[in-house]
């Protein structure tokens, strides 16, 4: 983070050095609360709406009250990207329960949840992986049963990637114990299978539903591609003609190989690519081909 980074913090905008949480804030003890990530392309910010809406769903899911509409976090938003001083960046948008003494049960009512916004440089993705395609790993899917929240506890996620990163490779793939896969790390994961269709993991408890995943899932459907939302087997994912995954920062990346397996011919796919550039162009003004 530089000292552009533009901080709004509970009420207010503070300098990046300023922005301070005392350390009984119960994000930083328990890991508890929920966040977003949410890209502006410049023209605006991508779906801002679904994601607020979905972090909604979150802090209504570990009952923690929003401290403000949708509409006014939105108009905070936008007051924060205008400052930035960048035409492109990201933004980090998260929600504690508050500060309170170190129980494991809520904290009394009326504790006041902590709300950051934060934006900065969106992270660079190397080009050569959209040329060639990424490769990955499989991991176990350790993690709980409410995969839907988007909280910040991401301690199986971080260490997924972590092994990811020291294998060389640039994203780990989850598979539950009975063999199905569900998503990566920090995205969704989509394959090509022997007959054209494009299969998913469907927005159950197991997976984050991304915003991009359902964008890409439109933009399939608007060029006629049949798509099946269903765990695909780990045998599934390495005979597949083609695998990508999606997020708000790497938006549609192709993976050429997975585990060591090389994936279809070993570059990245036709209808990856199509969804690929139908994906950038909604990138370029929210507005599909
Ligand atoms: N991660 N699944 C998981 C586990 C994620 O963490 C993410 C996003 C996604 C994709 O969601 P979306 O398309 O709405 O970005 C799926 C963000 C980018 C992060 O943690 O940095």
């Amino acid at each position: 983070m530089s000292q552009e980074t533009v901080v709004y913090l509970n009420d207010r905008f503070v300098d990046y050095g300023q922005a301070l949480v005392p350390v009984l804030d119960r994000g930083y003890i328990f890991g508890d609360g929920v966040y977003e990530v949410i890209r502006d392309y410049g023209w605006g910010l991508f779906r801002m709406r679904e994601h607020l809406e979905r972090l909604e769903r979150s802090a209504q899911a570990v009952e923690i009250p929003l401290p403000c509409s949708i509409s006014e976090m939105e108009s905070i938003i936008e007051e924060a990207v205008s400052r930035y001083a960048r035409p492109v960046s990201q933004v980090y948008v998260q929600l504690t329960r508050g500060v309170a003494g170190r129980t494991h049960r809520f904290p009394p009512s009326g504790t006041t949840p902590t709300l950051l916004i934060m934006v900065y440089e969106p992270p660079l993705m190397p080009s050569e992986l959209y040329e060639n395609g990424a490769t990955v790993i499989t991991v176990p899917d350790i993690r709980w049963l409410r995969c839907d929240i988007k909280s910040i506890n991401l301690l199986p996620n971080v260490l997924a990637k972590e092994k990811a990163s020291r294998s060389g490779a640039f994203e780990a793939i989850f598979v539950r114990e009975n063999g199905r896969v569900t998503e990566g790390s920090s995205s969704n994961v989509f394959l090509v299978d022997d007959s054209g269709r494009i299969v998913t993991a469907p927005a159950t408890s197991l997976i984050l539903s991304g915003i991009t995943r359902a964008a890409v899932i439109e933009c399939a459907l608007e060029a006629g591609y049949e798509l099946e939302q269903r765990f695909p087997s780990l045998d599934e994912l390495y005979s597949s003609k083609e695998v990508f995954f999606t997020c708000s920062s790497s938006k549609v990346m192709p993976v050429t190989c997975v585990d060591g397996r090389t994936i279809g011919d070993g570059k990245p796919g036709p209808v990856t690519r199509d969804l690929m550039n139908r994906y950038d162009v909604l990138c370029r003004n929210g507005k599909p081909l």
